[in-house]
């Protein structure tokens, strides 16, 4: 960016895209649009519209700071500070993982699932992060209580934001501590969810930059084999569900029929698979019949 005054926002575009992609970048054009829109606080349609006005000097310089942000690898929704879930947008920042698109299905399950008790019940989203399946959960079905609990309480503070800023707040609570030591001992919930860490912590060395470098260790380590939480949270749901209650949780792409099996060994039923948009089993989920 050598001659400021000459720069457009088509040509700032198509230079900072190139940028990004001669680094390795695979989504170079959308990164660039997506910082740049932040930046002149508008969306990417009127970018291409506006594409021959000239940027000034403030804004040249506000959008290198975040390429150079951008091409240390730092998300770009931690760079935004905020994320789409579920047609929402989510506050996130450095305390929390970014919401994945996966993710929505483990909400679509959560709804689909728990559709006969439509009308009133209580979930638990363990894990909550930045609250993105909890709140999602507690706008679509509003007559619920959904309790949000997370190890992390920096993480916590920014669930509770996202509740707040999204008109969750009433029908929402959050709780720190380790699975379900957050919420009280004789606490029974219709629905638990959570998109526990499920990175084997062999592998996590071997992740994207992006993931490794910037997101939680928190928040990805599984431990020896992935499946270190998952077994604990099928293990301990079974005194937190009442009879009839749903356990949906978010796994790898590749552990949906080990979880698949462990819900079998611990006695829950009507045990279902549900594929993410990339085809992958994604969400395992089942029924407690005691
Ligand atoms: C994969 S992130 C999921 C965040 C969010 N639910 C989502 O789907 O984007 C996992 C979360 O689990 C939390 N966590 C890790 N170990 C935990 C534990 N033992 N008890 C409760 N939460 C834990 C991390 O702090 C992190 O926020």
């Amino acid at each position: 960016m050598s001659a400021p005054d000459s720069w457009s926002i088509g040509s700032v575009l198509r230079w900072a895209a190139e940028d990004f992609a001669k680094r390795g970048n695979s989504s170079s054009r959308l990164d660039a649009e997506l910082l740049l829109g932040h930046v002149l606080g508008v969306d990417r349609i009127r970018l291409v519209l506006d594409a021959a006005r000239p940027l000034g000097a403030e804004e040249l310089a506000a959008f290198r700071a975040l390429i150079i942000r951008r091409r240390r690898g730092e998300p770009i929704a931690y760079i935004r500070g905020e994320r789409e879930f579920y047609g929402r947008r989510f506050v996130v920042d450095a305390r929390v993982l970014v919401p994945r698109p996966d993710t929505e299905t483990l909400v679509e399950v959560a709804l689909t699932r728990t559709r006969p008790r439509a009308l009133y019940g209580r979930a638990l989203d363990l894990c909550t992060g930045s609250g993105c399946v909890a709140v999602t959960f507690a706008l679509e079905r509003r007559t619920w209580r959904v309790t949000a609990t997370d190890l992390s309480e920096a993480a916590l503070a920014l669930a509770a934001e996202n509740a707040r800023r999204l008109g969750a707040a009433w029908n929402t609570r959050f709780a720190s501590g380790d699975l379900f030591a957050a919420t009280g001992p004789g606490e029974r919930f219709e629905l638990v969810t959570a998109n526990p860490p499920y990175i084997p912590a062999g592998e996590i060395p071997t992740l994207d930059a992006d993931v490794r470098d910037f997101e939680p260790r928190l928040a990805l380590d599984g431990g020896s084999d992935g499946l270190t939480l998952v077994r604990r949270i099928v293990e301990d749901a079974r005194g937190r569900l009442v009879p009839g209650g749903v356990l949906a949780l978010e796994v790898a792409y590749d552990q949906a029929p080990r979880t698949h099996a462990l819900l079998e060994e611990h006695g829950y039923a009507d045990v279902e698979r549900r594929r993410d948009y990339g085809g992958h089993e994604r969400v395992v989920s089942a029924v407690w019949r005691p």
